[in-house]
């Protein structure tokens, strides 16, 4: 009999009931091709990709079924503690651009697993410093703020940034690598209770969803999309930037092209980040003494908690999960 290990996996797809796709259940063992190292897994992050997964979007439905997850930390066979890097691909440039690009879980099985198969250079050395729970939350929220942030949005040190949706992963990413980076913060969220912690991680001031701002903002993190474009378009300042990096909300909002062009705006897209930017952040975390914003940590049995909060839109931070079992918050 072959080799079994716990995980959590989209047995089909659904857009209306996408909980009902999601299946704890025994996957076989991985069996890495050369070239792939094979990971336990101590810590994994859920995402909302987790979530799109579920609903049939930007997977193939020949794909599945397929074991859930994008990011994680662990030990190699070797026992090296490792990050994940969660981006697949043949080129090891901007492997964001490469034409063969998918994430873990989208053409190969991911990390909601006592053991995930990578290519050898998706692993980085985990510092000691960042716990597994802390190193599980990189590679994918915190790696596209830090390249929405750092990269697309070009600004500088000073310069005010406005993140929308305040408690989701990547926005709390965004908030406290912001602040780390020396610019001027502002968050918006529907949620008071939201607000407040987002001010509490770092945020200068919080603002309701859509609300007029004191002033205009040199660049805007979206991760909300159709709820929040208008707004987003109406903070900019003239030459301002609006990184689009998700689309929670919905993905058709009117443009208003008139004021993208009389404004003068950029809009950029953005996703993941490379190896390197992966490598950055980590010192960038190491540097700064920031560390990710965790709402709770599950056993990786309970993970269908973490996803009926995310799908509720009920988080503040990243959802951790742990195949030993452990849990807190
Ligand atoms: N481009 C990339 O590489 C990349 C990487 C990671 C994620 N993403 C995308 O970015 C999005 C966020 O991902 P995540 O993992 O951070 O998700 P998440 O943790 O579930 O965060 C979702 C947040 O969006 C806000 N939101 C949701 N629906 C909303 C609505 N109708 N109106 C206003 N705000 C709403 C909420 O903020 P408040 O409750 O505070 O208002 C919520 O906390 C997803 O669409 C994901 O696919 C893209």
């Amino acid at each position: 009999m072959k080799p079994t290990m716990p995980a959590v996996m989209a047995v089909c797809a659904s857009e209306e009931h996408p909980l009902d796709c999601l299946s704890l259940t025994e996957a076989p063992l991985p069996v890495p091709p050369e070239g792939w190292e094979l990971v336990s897994v101590v810590a994994a992050s859920l995402n909302h990709h987790d979530v799109w997964t579920l609903r049939g979007v930007g997977i193939d439905p020949d794909r599945l079924p397929i074991v859930l997850g994008c990011d994680a930390a662990g030990v190699t066979a070797e026992g090296r503690e490792v990050i994940v890097h969660a981006v697949i691909s043949s080129w090891s440039a901007d492997e964001t651009l490469a034409p063969d690009f998918s994430m873990l879980s989208e053409r190969y099985d991911g990390t909601f697993a006592g053991w995930v198969a990578v290519p050898a250079r998706n692993l980085l050395d985990k510092p000691p410093e960042l716990s597994f729970e802390e190193a599980a939350c990189l590679p994918t929220a915190y790696l596209t703020a830090y390249r929405a942030l750092f990269r697309q949005a070009r600004i500088r040190p000073g310069d005010r940034v406005l993140i929308q949706g305040a408690g989701g992963g990547v926005a709390t990413a965004a908030t406290v690598l912001a602040r780390a980076g020396g610019f001027q913060v502002w968050v918006t969220s529907r949620s008071e209770e939201k607000r407040r912690r987002a001010v509490e991680a770092g945020a200068h001031a919080a603002f309701e969803a859509g609300a007029r701002l004191p002033e205009r903002v040199h660049a805007v993190v979206d991760t909300v999309g159709a709820a929040t474009w208008g707004h987003s378009l109406r903070a900019l300042v003239p030459g301002g930037t609006v990184v689009m990096v998700g689309a929670t909300s919905g993905a058709g909002p009117p443009a208003d092209l008139r004021r993208i062009y009389y404004r003068q705006l950029r809009v950029v897209g953005s996703t993941m980040g490379t190896r390197e930017e992966l490598a950055s952040l980590v010192r960038m975390l190491l540097a700064t003494g920031v560390r990710p914003v965790i709402d709770s940590v599950l056993p990786l049995a309970g993970a269908r908690r973490g996803f009926e909060r995310m799908v509720a839109g009920d988080l503040f931070g990243k959802v951790v999960l742990r195949p030993d079992g452990a849990q807190g918050s």
